[in-house]
């Protein structure tokens, strides 16, 4: 049997550069709050966020990168909580659902999605918000058509689709303003 012997930095006196497999201290620094976590280097982003931050929000439907549940935002962009590993992200601005209303004020996205009807149960609908903000940004809002396409990675049981395409269609206009608003 072969010993794995741990990767250095170049010089004996420098720390290994090997994390884990036991739990080592990762600084998530999640809706602008850093956290200092616990965790195996394997765990997930999501499981970081809602075991280790308390932030329920971004949810888990399948665990393997099908259904977009887990939507949250590295640095602006979307990805999948599932499929990031947690340790990956230190050092990067991680947004989820509960970063996007200011204060009391809703975002402009969660508002229309309410004016819409955009959701039923709901567990689908922090990853949708997600996504759908960021869809906007990427300027992949023209019409339904590109909607369907760029919100496909984001399934839906209860089958709010169409409300969620007049939602976002509705809150593309209100997030120019809003946008305008927060960078000034
Ligand atoms: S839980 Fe991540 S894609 Fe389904
Ligand atoms: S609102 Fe129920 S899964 Fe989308």
């Amino acid at each position: 049997m072969t010993t794995q012997k741990p990767v250095t930095r170049g010089t004996d006196t420098d720390p290994p550069l090997l994390r884990g497999p036991g739990p080592v201290t990762v600084a998530l620094k999640v809706n602008g709050t850093t956290h200092h976590l616990d965790i195996e280097p394997r765990v997930s982003l999501l499981s970081a966020l809602r075991d280790g931050c308390d932030l329920t929000g971004s949810k888990r439907g399948c665990d393997q990168g099908t259904c977009g549940a887990c939507t949250v935002w590295v640095e602006g962009r979307r990805v999948l909580g599932c499929l990031t590993l947690a340790i990956t992200c230190e050092g990067h601005e991680v947004t989820t659902v509960e970063g996007l209303a200011d204060g009391d004020a809703l975002h402009p996205m969660q508002q229309r999605f309410i004016d819409a009807d955009a959701f039923q149960c709901g567990y689908c609908t922090p990853g949708q918000l997600m996504s759908a903000v960021a869809l906007v940004r990427e300027g992949r809002a023209s019409d339904e058509a590109e909607i369907k396409e760029w919100m496909s990675g984001n399934l839906c049981r209860c089958a709010a689709y169409p409300h969620i395409r007049t939602a976002i269609l509705a809150a593309r206009d209100d997030m120019a303003a809003h946008d305008r608003e927060h960078d000034a």
